[in-house]
């Protein structure tokens, strides 16, 4: 099982749905209740609750390790389950809503068929395209290293990181209809004022340690990943260098589809 610590999530959330107008076809403002599968430390759970209308909000996570989190922070009813048997019997939601969990799955059309089971209106789905995804950096280095390890990344995984451009034919698959698909980019930028997170993500880069989490998710031999992890420690050191200087500028641009289907 791949974890997500709640800081992992909360940085690469950054900038995430600040504008909210590719969800508009959710038409979250009807839901009577809403489900959100793979909830995490709930910051898609969050924009659920502020997007509906007084809706029944419910986590569900087989990770246990955020969902009292998740309970306490927003006052939403949490419950512990796996995506790809969820333990909710058939059209128990109006909507069944995920955020990069299929992305995450092995079999991601046993997923989308369990939303689309205890679903009794609409499936909502918003993954990346991972392969996708775009660094710029004022460490020269920087975009191209995050692109040769991006490749590592996308040939090493079990699961497909960048499934998002395929989630609308998962969902007609699963018998959904109207079928709809809005493309949202969530740019994620390191910039002066630093907070708390830019100085640790960039202390974690020059050890090393954000490197480590990574390298069972790469494909190649030991060698090639070992040299792929000190060229990160040499950025991640240059990276402090500047930031220490207030010069250090990252900006990643992530590409997300907000697929709907309706029952
Ligand atoms: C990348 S995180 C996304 C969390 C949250 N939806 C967000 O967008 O911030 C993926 C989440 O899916 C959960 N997950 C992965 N596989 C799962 C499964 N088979 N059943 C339930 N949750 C799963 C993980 O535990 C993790 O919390």
């Amino acid at each position: 099982m791949r974890g997500f610590s709640s800081d992992y999530l909360r940085r690469t959330r950054r900038g995430m749905w600040g504008d909210r107008e590719a969800l508009e076809l959710a038409r979250l403002g009807d839901a009577e209740s809403v489900l959100d599968v793979g909830c995490g430390n709930g910051e898609f759970t969050r924009v659920l609750v502020e997007e509906t209308d007084e809706a029944d909000v419910v986590g569900c996570d087989f990770d246990l390790s955020h969902l009292s989190d998740v309970r306490e922070s927003l006052g939403v009813p949490v419950v512990a389950g796996d995506a790809r048997s969820l333990p909710f019997s058939d059209a128990s939601f109006g909507t069944v809503a995920c955020q990069a969990l299929l992305v995450n799955l092995r079999e991601p059309r046993h997923g989308v068929d369990e939303m689309a089971r205890v679903a009794s209106d609409r499936v909502v789905c918003v993954e990346p395209d991972n392969s996708s995804v775009c660094v710029e950096s004022t460490v020269a280095g920087e975009p191209e290293l995050a692109r040769r390890s991006r490749r590592r990344y996308l040939e090493g995984s079990d699961t497909d990181p960048a499934l998002g451009t395929d989630v609308p034919s998962l969902l007609r698959d699963a018998g959904l209809r109207d079928v709809s698909v809005t493309r949202y980019e969530q740019e994620l930028v390191t910039e002066p004022p630093y907070d708390e997170s830019d100085v640790t993500a960039v202390r974690r880069k020059a050890s090393g340690e954000s490197f480590r989490g990574r390298r069972d998710d790469m494909e190649g031999d030991e060698e090639t990943l070992d040299s792929l992890r000190d060229d990160w420690r040499e950025i991640g050191r240059e990276a402090a260098l500047q930031l220490s200087g207030k010069e250090y500028v990252r900006r990643e641009t992530v590409p997300f589809y907000v697929v709907v289907g309706k029952k």
